[in-house]
């Protein structure tokens, strides 16, 4: 049907004859001559139609929006002052010779210029998947894909297909089931991500497996997070975690290198899960934003200030000052706004002092707390975070995690509302996470990473007589402030995998059940290994500069997971529910 894409007619097919198929992205009436801009997956491409061609020129001027047509024509140089430079064919025009409409088209719901609301986007994705920024987005992730899969096979990886319907894998999210209507009252869950399947192609002998992989999640839903999203899931063997970090990275460098020219940095920084806590209260610390949290209970824990000496006090408590240069000129009203916005993180108040003039001394300082503190305590802050005349330090006090909550995304507000960020790509490890964290709420242990993470300890014994202080294999990257990628050096012995879901709280039998196979697995000559699974969506989302992984997922569900283009998930006949032998019981709905 087509010779050219409309985007390809340039002055090199000047005076000839070309055949091109799209849409009618806009159609012009220009004193008796009619001007329609054709759009396909390349571009644009201006169509003259003559009104002495009685024929054609009626037909144009039916034309609509969307019409999706076909044009033979001639290509010539446009006249003089005409030319469009932001177009790749804007020097030339086709002059119509034949016109075929392909299909009418209704009046569509938006015109691409225009500004629209992500619902009817959703509602009709087929059109704004037609959009120039969305094909451009899509594109983009296919080459970030071809990117990966000629990097591992480059490297040696082989692609390998697992399971969509499969048991439940502990990734920390709800499972989405799936009833089996031969074995009644029983499910299949689907995939969490393959964690248990790529170990065990290890323990089978294919020694560097990858994948890109839809994984299922039922979890609370934000911007980057999807319900079903994508992973680029890896697993080596015998290779040590330094092996595995430094070929992950490079991997992430050439996709960044091919895809978009840009450089990043070799060697990623790396950064201890603790010193991540510590200055920037995040295990995915957005190192844009170059403001850091400085501990100072040790300063204040004599204070007559209770607000600071009891946290201070407590183990479980944490003491921070943050330091915003420029601060001293936030009003009231924006201090005000920033201690309602850390209250939204548990925070009871937001303790801050202005440095107006550090010569002074306390004299040139503003703020209610000061004759609570020390000078000890206050020369002790400014010099710890090297506060400057015309800066303003903020305070949190509460428990650990209160105060990383909201200290930690208060840090990130008040970099993007200053405008303190960097630019750039900010990629970096984080690395030696604790093997367990403890969760208050079920009185046990709860792994940071996954179960099967190895912990630094080989030996299994002292591993159980102190979990508290055991650091895992783990690994996450990060980039600008997300995490795109986590892996570990994975247990290959059965018996430190027994003990660390004895220490979770994962009783023999339940591991028997859930895990039987993998436990069984482990016993027959299970190679050293290890690997990583990336976010692909998200990876493109910061690529596409976009801030929603919905930019870049074809059709993608909405924050309540539903897919508003196909209305799924609807209800199933009753027929469908007898044969799974199922029975729906609704919620009783509650009056107000
Ligand atoms: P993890 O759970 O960290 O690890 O997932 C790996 C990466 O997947 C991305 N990701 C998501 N992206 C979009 N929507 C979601 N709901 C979502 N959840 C996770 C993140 C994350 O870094 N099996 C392990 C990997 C391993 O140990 O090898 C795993 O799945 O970018
Ligand atoms: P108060 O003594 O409650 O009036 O608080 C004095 C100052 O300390 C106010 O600026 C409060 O916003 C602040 N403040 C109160 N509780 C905390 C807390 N947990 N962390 C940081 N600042 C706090």
């Amino acid at each position: 049907m087509r010779s050219h894409y409309c985007g390809q007619v340039n002055e090199s097919l000047i005076g000839k004859e070309v055949s091109v198929a799209g849409w009618v992205h806009r159609r012009r009436d220009h004193g008796g001559v009619i001007f329609v801009d054709l759009r396909d997956r390349e571009g644009l491409l201006q169509i003259v139609f003559d009104p002495d061609d009685k024929g054609t020129f009626a037909d144009a001027e039916r034309l609509r929006g969307e019409f999706c047509i076909r044009i033979k024509g001639v290509v010539r140089a446009r006249p003089g002052g005409t030319a469009n430079s932001n177009l790749a064919s804007g020097q030339v025009e086709l002059l119509c010779k034949e016109l075929e409409i392909l299909s009418r088209s209704e009046t569509p719901p938006f015109h691409h210029d225009e500004p629209v609301n992500e619902e009817l986007r959703l509602k009709y994705r087929y059109l704004d998947l037609r959009r120039d920024v969305m094909q451009k987005r899509i594109r983009l992730r296919h080459a970030v894909t071809r990117a990966m899969r000629d990097y591992l096979d480059n490297n040696g990886f082989i692609d390998i297909e697992t399971p969509m319907l499969t048991k439940a894998t502990p990734e920390g999210a709800r499972d989405y089931l799936v009833p089996s209507r031969t074995h009644p009252g029983q499910f299949f869950a689907l995939p969490q991500s393959p964690q248990l399947f790529k170990q065990l192609l290890m323990m089978a002998g294919y020694d560097r497996y990858y994948q890109i992989v839809r994984c299922f999640r039922d979890e609370d839903l934000r911007a980057e997070r999807q319900p079903e999203f994508t992973q680029l899931d890896i697993e080596t063997s015998f290779l040590s975690e330094e092996q595995i970090m430094q070929l992950m990275e490079a991997l992430i460098r050439s996709i960044f290198k091919t895809v978009l020219g840009d450089d990043l940095p070799n060697p990623f920084p790396r950064m201890t899960y603790a010193e991540a806590m510590r200055r920037y209260a995040s295990d995915k610390p957005d190192l844009r934003i170059p403001l850091e949290l400085v501990d100072v209970a040790d300063l204040v824990k004599d204070s007559e200030f209770k607000v600071f000496s009891g946290p201070a006090a407590n183990p479980d408590g944490r003491v921070v000052a943050l330091r915003v240069p420029g601060g001293a000129r936030l009003s009231r009203k924006e201090i005000d706004d920033y201690t309602t916005f850390v209250g939204r993180y548990g925070a009871k108040g937001l303790a801050n002092v202005k440095v107006n003039e550090k010569a002074k001394g306390r004299e040139g300082l503003q703020s209610p707390i000061l004759k609570n503190l020390s000078d000890d305590a206050v020369n002790g802050i400014l010099s710890r975070t090297g506060a400057q005349d015309g800066d303003l330090i903020f305070f949190g006090a509460d428990t650990a995690k209160v105060v990383n909550d909201a200290i930690g995304a208060l840090r990130i507000k008040v970099g993007h509302d200053l405008k303190l960020t960097k630019t750039g790509w900010h990629p970096l490890w984080v690395v030696d996470f604790p093997m367990f964290e403890w969760d208050p709420d079920s009185k046990r242990w709860a792994a940071l990473h996954h179960p099967f993470t190895a912990p630094r300890i080989e030996d299994a014994a002292a591993l159980r007589a102190d979990p508290k202080n055991a650091l895992s294999k783990g690994y996450d990257m990060v980039l600008n402030g997300s995490e795109i990628g986590g892996g570990s050096v994975r247990i290959h012995r059965t018996e430190m995998q027994s003990t660390v879901f004895d220490l979770l709280g994962i009783s023999a039998e339940e591991a028997q059940i859930k895990f039987g196979f993998l436990l069984e697995a482990l016993k027959f000559g299970t190679p050293p290994h290890g690997g990583i699974a990336f976010g692909l969506d998200r990876i493109v989302m910061f690529m596409a500069g976009t801030d929603s992984i919905r930019d870049v997922i074809a059709f993608p569900k909405t924050q309540t997971a539903a897919d508003l283009m196909t209305s799924a998930p609807t209800g199933v006949s009753e027929e469908q529910l007898k044969e799974l032998h199922i029975r729906v019981k609704l919620p009783v709905k509650v009056e107000g």
